[in-house]
């Protein structure tokens, strides 16, 4: 995302789905996608440009746990929660992560490196449990491999 400034680029967002009927997912959705979090200053906007009260809009972006309400680290990884990887230790996997990376979901880490998030299924089922690091989906991971994965991820951040 180059030259905008938020401002600039939460409005484009705007500007670019306010002729939608239900125009606030899609444009919270936008404004995610291009600066990685939904910055303050998007609540008032929208409102505005939407006809929605402030509370309206406070209330759908806490609604979704999808979107951030504060900026992420470097990388996202997203541990999944749904039925087939809790099966398959989700659970035990995600205590790891939390303690592993002194992090809980929507945490980031102290050296701003990972942001961890829960997700609820990665159509990644058959290689249960299933994470997410960026665009890269990750099957059968355990503790082990987990913390392989974020140090290779921190060290491509010191690369
Ligand atoms: S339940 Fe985890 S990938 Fe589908």
């Amino acid at each position: 995302m180059a030259a905008l400034d938020n401002r600039e680029f939460i409005q484009t967002a705007i500007d670019g789905h306010r002729h939608l009927d239900g125009a606030l997912l899609p444009a919270l959705h936008a404004i995610q996608d291009g600066l990685g979090w939904v910055p303050p200053e998007a609540t008032p906007m929208l409102a505005e440009a939407l006809n929605l009260s402030r509370a309206e809009v406070h209330g759908v972006i806490s609604f979704y746990h999808h979107f951030r309400t504060t900026p992420p680290g470097r990388h996202v990884v997203q541990v999944c929660r749904a039925e087939a990887c809790q099966a398959m230790g989700a659970s035990a996997l995600e205590a790891h992560a939390k303690r592993s990376l002194g992090a809980d979901f929507g945490q980031t880490t102290a050296d701003a490196a990972i942001t961890l998030e829960p997700v609820y299924c990665l159509g990644n089922c058959a290689c249960s449990p299933a994470v997410r690091i960026g665009d890269r989906i990750v099957g059968r991971v355990d503790a082990t491999r987990f913390d392989a994965l974020m140090a290779e991820l921190r060290e491509e951040a010191t690369a």
